[in-house]
């Protein structure tokens, strides 16, 4: 197929399985590439970051969503979440969950972390082999963002698949089987969070250690709180959000760890390169590959103009790759500074959980690849079928 083909619509298990051949001759040839729909991916650095930063590209999805899922709990779900909208909703929304990340919060979250990683380690020491997404990956975010939102120990086992549902019907492919599965994961997490809300409107003050939900419930900007389906709907974005992605962070790093022997030995050897490895991980694998935005109005970008109405793609995975940035940028490089990568996107919009999951990385990465100095794979692991989303559904490894 030529690349001027090339259908981001119609992407196969070869473009999710490395989508870095293709992202490398768009980025070069093909830097506005037009979907046969219409649509543009964008694959350098220096125009995704334009866009990102540009107050004129608009993040509202009603219309796009609205064809795509119809009158449907999906599409109440996406369109009332703050990621999907613009100023003002988005700037009253963002300040009142911003308060669920200040610094007092993050740094209570920090021993709470640590002791987290220390149960997870010593159960991965007692089992000598393991799954790392199953067994470690996915554990510590769900546990750190159902103790935020009070989701009681009991129902956390639910979240992941939730989130996976939900997420899952954003890719640009989607089953019916997909869809319906959206759609009842979204039902079943908004009678859940319904609950959890009323129990603690009955009961303020009694929340535990961490808990930022009566903040979110009782917090107020220029005079105005969030309707209950504001606070459901950004609840579930907050669950999604906040446990998907930094299940995608670990599993990846211990991916690209296993596969460059040489970062992992650097690593063991000097454990206080973690920082910038957290980075250098988030940048090689990206959780979230692909952004989406609509121009306002015509933007100018370093490469050409994009026309007011166009429906954009942004790759973060061609950005965070692009050679006009990065040295070797597809090389595993766990000193690299500085690595302005777009993981966390640039602009209103930047990741509101960005500290915290960087210190969920920093501990839980640095802390396995410590007390495991032996860690190798146990066989071949399973990617998530997924092309926006970038991780591991399986990854089978050895301690010891
Ligand atoms: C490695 C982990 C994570 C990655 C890679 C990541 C990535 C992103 C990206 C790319 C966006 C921007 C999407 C867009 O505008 O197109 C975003 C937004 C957001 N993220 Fe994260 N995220 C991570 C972890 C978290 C965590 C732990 C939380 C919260 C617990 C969180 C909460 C949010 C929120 C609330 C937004 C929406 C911000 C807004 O629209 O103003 N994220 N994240």
């Amino acid at each position: 197929m030529s690349l001027a083909a090339f259908d981001l619509n119609a992407i196969g298990p070869e473009f999710i399985a490395d989508p870095h051949p293709v992202l490398d001759a768009l980025r070069k040839e093909r830097p506005l590439h037009r979907n046969p729909d219409g649509s543009i991916l964008l694959t350098r650095y220096e125009d995704c970051r334009a866009v990102y930063q540009s107050r004129a590209m608009l993040s509202d999805k009603t219309e796009a969503f609205t064809a795509k899922f119809g009158e449907c709990p999906l599409k109440e779900h996406h369109t009332t979440s703050l990621v999907f909208n613009d100023p003002p909703y988005h700037t009253t929304v963002r300040k009142l969950l911003a308060e669920a990340f200040t610094p007092r919060k993050l740094a209570e979250f920090e021993p709470l972390i640590a002791r987290i990683v220390a149960r997870l380690l010593d159960r991965l020491e007692e089992m000598g082999e393991a799954d790392i997404v199953e067994d470690f990956a996915k554990v510590l975010p769900t546990e750190i963002i159902s103790v935020m939102l009070g989701v009681p120990e009991a129902m956390r086992l639910r979240l992941r698949g939730y989130s996976l549902s939900i997420l899952g019907a954003l890719d640009p492919v989607v089953s019916a089987e997909r869809l319906e599965a959206g759609n009842r994961a979204v039902e079943e997490f908004s009678a859940l969070l319904s609950e959890i809300i009323a129990h603690r409107r009955r009961n303020p003050g009694q929340g535990g250690e961490g808990e930022v939900l009566e903040a979110l419930i009782f917090g107020e900007h220029d005079g105005r709180r969030l309707t209950e389906k504001e606070l459901i709907q950004n609840c579930i974005f907050l669950l999604n959000a906040g446990h998907e992605t930094t299940t995608s962070l670990v599993a990846n790093a211990v991916g690209t760890l296993l596969e460059a022997p040489g970062a992992h030995r650097a690593l063991r050897e000097d454990p206080g390169l973690i920082d910038t490895a957290v980075e250098e991980f988030l940048r090689l694998e990206s959780p979230l590959q692909i952004g989406n935005r609509t121009a306002g109005e015509n933007v100018e970008l370093p490469s050409g103009t994009l026309p007011k109405g166009a429906y954009v793609h942004l790759s973060v995975a061609g950005a965070n790759r692009d050679p006009r940035v990065f040295d070797a940028p597809h090389e595993v490089n766990l000193g690299r500074s500085p690595n302005r990568h777009l993981a966390f996107v640039t602009g209103i919009h930047v990741c509101l959980g960005a500290t915290l999951s960087r210190i969920e990385g920093r501990i839980a990465i640095g802390g396995l690849v410590t007390r495991f100095p032996a860690l190798a794979p146990n066989g071949p692991g399973d990617r998530l079928p997924l092309a926006r989303f970038r991780g591991w559904s399986r990854l089978p490894v050895r301690l010891s």
